[in-house]
Formats: C-alpha cells, sequence, structure tokens
C-alpha cells in the first residue's frame, strides 16, 4: 500500500468533474486501500478520488473510533434527500479550517461496492454529511464554496500563508 499525495485548496485539480467507474477493476481496488490507508494517516473521516487527484467516482469513509468501519462508494448516487442539518465540517484539503454547512439531514445513497456489486444505504446525522461533502468534491466542489465571500476571502488568506510557509 501506499500513501497519497492529498491536494490541497486551492489546487485548480480539486475543480475537475470525476468520471463514473465504467468496471471495478483491480486497479481500483488498489487505488481504495490506497485511499483508506492515507485517509487514516491523515487523519480523516472521508476521501474523495479527486483529493488524491484520481478523478474517477470513488469515495471512502470510516467514522469509527479504531478505524474499524471502512466504507468504499463507488459511482455513488443520491436518489432521496430530505430535511436539513447544520454542522461543522473540515476537509483534507483545506486544513485547519472548519465551517458550518447546510446539508440535507437524510439522504439515501446507491453505489458499487469494491467487487462492483450495486447496494443501497440510509444515512442520517454525520455518516449523511460525509456522503454530501464527498460526493461534492466529485463534482468539483469544496465546502469552502458555502461559504460567504467575506469568510472565504479569510480561508483564502490563510491557505496562501501556508503555502507560502511550504515553499520557504
Ligand atoms: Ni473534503
Amino acid at each position: 500500500m501506499a500513501l497519497l499525495e492529498i491536494l490541497e485548496y486551492p489546487d485548480p485539480r480539486l475543480r475537475t468533474v470525476a468520471r463514473p467507474v465504467s468496471e471495478v477493476t483491480d486497479a481500483h481496488r488498489t487505488l481504495i486501500a490506497d485511499m483508506l490507508e492515507s485517509m487514516y494517516e491523515a487523519p480523516g473521516i472521508g476521501l474523495a478520488a479527486s483529493q488524491v487527484d484520481v478523478h474517477e467516482r470513488i469515495i471512502v469513509m470510516d467514522l469509527s473510533d479504531d478505524c474499524s468501519a471502512p466504507l468504499v462508494f463507488i459511482n455513488p448516487d443520491i436518489s432521496v434527500a430530505e430535511g436539513k442539518q447544520t454542522s461543522e465540517e473540515g476537509c483534507l484539503s483545506v486544513p485547519g479550517v472548519y465551517a458550518k454547512v447546510d446539508r440535507y439531514k437524510l439522504v439515501t445513497i446507491k453505489a458499487l461496492d469494491v467487487r462492483g456489486k450495486a447496494f443501497e444505504l440510509e444515512a442520517d446525522e454525520l455518516l449523511s454529511v460525509c456522503i454530501q461533502h464527498e460526493m461534492d468534491h466529485l463534482d468539483g466542489k469544496l465546502f469552502v464554496d458555502y461559504l460567504s465571500p467575506l469568510k472565504r476571502k479569510r480561508v483564502d488568506k490563510k491557505m496562501e500563508k501556508r503555502h507560502k510557509q511550504d515553499d520557504s
């Protein structure tokens, strides 16, 4: 397995719209194992392939305390979305930034598993938020896009400073 580099905002590659996976192959399974390892290492609770510069519709998550419940969604699609909830989100591509975002409360998601088998899952609370956040990545969207222009400007400055420090 290998640790993958996670792209950071405002890297334009994060804006790429990912294409659907036509067939789940061993190469995808290797990618998924690497994505999970990279997510655990970060540490984070969700990661989209877009964040590691692979523009295919794959997301991984694990909301457990001990990395014991990996979830994989290939070609995820939300078929039902209801209600509203607001919670604080963060993102491995926007390190150190947390902000409140409005999301659907309940979602029903259809996807393929690592063997290419279709499944359906109903999600609420944190899992629902995480699914919506990661699926946004596949469409080139980031949680900071939901912020007010003023808050967004603060995020831009913070990230600019971070990347300047990296370069020096
Ligand atoms: Ni994210």
